[in-house]
């Protein structure tokens, strides 16, 4: 692997103060709106959508519901990962329909597949359609993480929030959305201390394993 790489995954860290003047450039936003777009989700099916809020008081006001959380308000944007708040027999169409007109693939050749998964999301709990949903909204965090190291945007993976008091606030649940993580996302303050720590990592000989 190019030392670039880990030398970029070295320089982030989970920012814990930015710096309030400096913001995103639109070019680097469509970056992360894509690199979120371009995630891989189980069957594709991509259950999730991101809200992307720049508005300061909706990002003041979201501090309370961030267990007080100051990054939320200083940051550039806030971005907010959502899941579906449920998978749809005309959901799974859509898929495929898109499936048909991208990749002008016979309907007949993908319609097994269709009926698979319309039954089988059918058949499910919804606590484990949920769960599976998240799964991808943490795949589209990490991805997101990489894209920011990168692009030299720092940024601070939120679990501390209260996904209902977001949801209600927000109204996602009238999108028919629900909200699983935050990443703020913006540029460090000079004087956060955090971005000078050293790393804290089991290190590559306790967490991997050669056979
Ligand atoms: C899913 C997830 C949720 C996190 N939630 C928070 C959070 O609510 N607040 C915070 O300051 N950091 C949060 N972090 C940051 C972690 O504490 C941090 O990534 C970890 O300690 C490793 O440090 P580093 O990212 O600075 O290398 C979260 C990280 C992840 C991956």
């Amino acid at each position: 692997m190019s030392s670039e790489i880990l030398d970029k995954l070295k320089w982030r860290y989970a920012c814990k103060k930015f710096d309030t003047t400096k913001k995103l450039t639109q070019e680097k936003l469509t970056i992360l709106k894509n690199a979120f777009n371009l995630t891989a989700t189980s069957y594709g099916l991509q259950p999730l959508k991101m809200l992307v809020i720049s508005n300061q008081k909706i990002k003041q006001d979201l501090v309370s519901l961030t267990m007080n959380q100051q990054q939320v308000a200083d940051c550039s944007q806030v971005l907010v990962l959502c899941t579906e708040t449920k998978i749809s027999s005309t959901y799974i169409k859509e898929y495929f329909d898109t499936v048909v007109s991208l990749r002008e693939t016979p309907r007949e050749i993908v319609q097994p597949f269709e009926d698979f998964l319309t039954k089988d999301f059918s058949q499910k709990d919804p606590s484990q359609i949920n769960t599976w949903m998240a799964k991808q909204a943490y795949l589209a965090l990490g991805n997101l993480l990489t894209v920011c190291a990168l692009e030299d945007i720092d940024a601070c993976p939120i679990e501390g929030f209260e996904p209902q008091k977001y949801d209600s606030f927000l109204d996602l649940t009238d999108k028919g959305l629900q909200s699983v993580l935050v990443l703020a996302v913006g540029y460090r303050a000079a004087d956060d201390v955090f971005s000078s720590m050293a790393k804290v990592r089991r290190g590559t000989e306790k967490v991997i394993i050669e056979l």
